[in-house]
């Protein structure tokens, strides 16, 4: 019977199908059903419901948020309020002084792809980080410009935003477009080396110190950063992360984590990722240039956390990077959350 039963479940959680009735229905099975066998499956089907039930509709309720701040931001482009957000594919200007070039095709500051990253990354500090409007938030790794774009959406006069990247150029696009309408929102170069972005960086990150005091900071945010840095690095960054952050500050971590599931994943083919190269204390995707993508084991990270006082707020989401097909968090990078203690 146990056997006969497997293939049902399975149908039912495959097509995630909210009742059975299809799959007890088929008539390979009828003969072999019994009606109290069907009443305990009815039964099971509706606690898998139940437990389901607020993590359906967490989801939901953040796609709906997510759509409307995106909603949201495309409106005030379209209203003019933002139209220096467009810029003409050359990055110069589309109207005003210095404006050249087509005027025809425009493109977005922030790509769709990190404006949707953005947005995404400020519902979870929401949920997660308990982020306020008038916190100070720092973000480094800010490159992309979608998280800081999404936060205009939502922090007030009272709040701040400092971002940090090592790239120049993107951090100059972020002044002269989102630090115009917000002085608020300010954004600064770290001249610090990173072998896939900023070869002649000065400082190595495992020596640098964030420019800005301790216990300065409500949430720390880095999106995709230590995926592209090594363990001595990365061990550093957490160290200031925990110096600049308030006490009981949260931060926000993004992370190819590997554990026995991913592994497993990784080994069965399921994973587009596989991180084959190993190094001393890290995975990586490529093996002439690591920092392309690199992936640390869960004992390292959790070691390092807590080496560094900031204390992981289980559980962490692990995200969808490895073909996890039931993940239950829409993240596709692992995300830690902490709070410094
Ligand atoms: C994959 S991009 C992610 C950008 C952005 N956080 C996002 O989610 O769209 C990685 C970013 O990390 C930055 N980065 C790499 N090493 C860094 C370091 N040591 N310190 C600060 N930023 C770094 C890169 O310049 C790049 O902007």
């Amino acid at each position: 019977m146990t056997l006969a039963l497997r293939p049902m479940l399975r149908m039912s959680y495959a097509s995630n199908r909210p009742s059975l009735t299809p799959a007890c229905s088929a008539p390979t099975f009828l003969g072999r059903v019994t009606s109290g066998v069907r009443q305990s499956l009815v039964r099971i089907d509706k606690r898998r419901r139940k437990l389901l039930a607020p993590i359906r509709a967490r989801r939901q309720r953040q796609r709906q948020e997510q759509k409307q701040a995106l909603g949201r931001l495309i409106r005030r482009v379209v209203d003019r309020r933002l139209d220096h957000l467009l810029q003409a594919p050359n990055g110069a200007p589309l109207r005003g002084a210095g404006a050249v070039g087509p005027t025809t095709q425009p493109t977005l500051y922030a790509s769709p792809k990190a404006l949707n990253g953005g947005i995404r990354l400020v519902t979870h500090l929401r949920e997660w980080c308990d982020l306020r409007p008038d916190d100070d938030v720092l973000e480094i790794g800010c490159g992309g410009g979608g998280p800081a774009l999404a936060l205009t959406d939502y922090l007030n006069g009272d709040g701040r935003y400092e971002g940090l990247d090592i790239m120049t150029e993107p951090i100059q696009r972020a002044q002269a477009i989102i630090s115009k309408d917000h002085p608020n929102f300010r954004f600064q170069v770290a001249d610090v080396y990173n072998e896939n972005y900023n070869r002649h960086g000065k400082f190595q990150a495992s020596e640098y110190r964030f420019p800005f005091p301790d216990d300065t900071f409500d949430v720390v945010l880095l999106g995709s950063v230590f995926t592209h840095m090594r363990p001595a690095d990365v061990d550093r960054y957490l160290a200031e992360i925990g110096r600049v952050s308030k006490p009981g500050g949260r931060s926000l971590v993004t992370y190819f984590v590997l554990n026995s599931e991913a592994l497993g994943l990784i080994e069965s083919g399921a994973s587009a990722k596989k991180f084959t190269h190993r190094f001393d204390g890290f995975r990586a995707e490529d093996k002439d240039i690591p920092e392309c993508a690199i992936a640390y084991d869960e004992e390292w990270v959790r070691a390092r956390y807590a080496e560094h006082r900031l204390e992981i707020q289980e559980p962490v989401r692990y995200g969808r990077w490895c073909g996890r097909s039931r993940a239950i968090y829409p993240n596709r990078q692992d995300i830690v959350v902490a709070v410094k203690r």
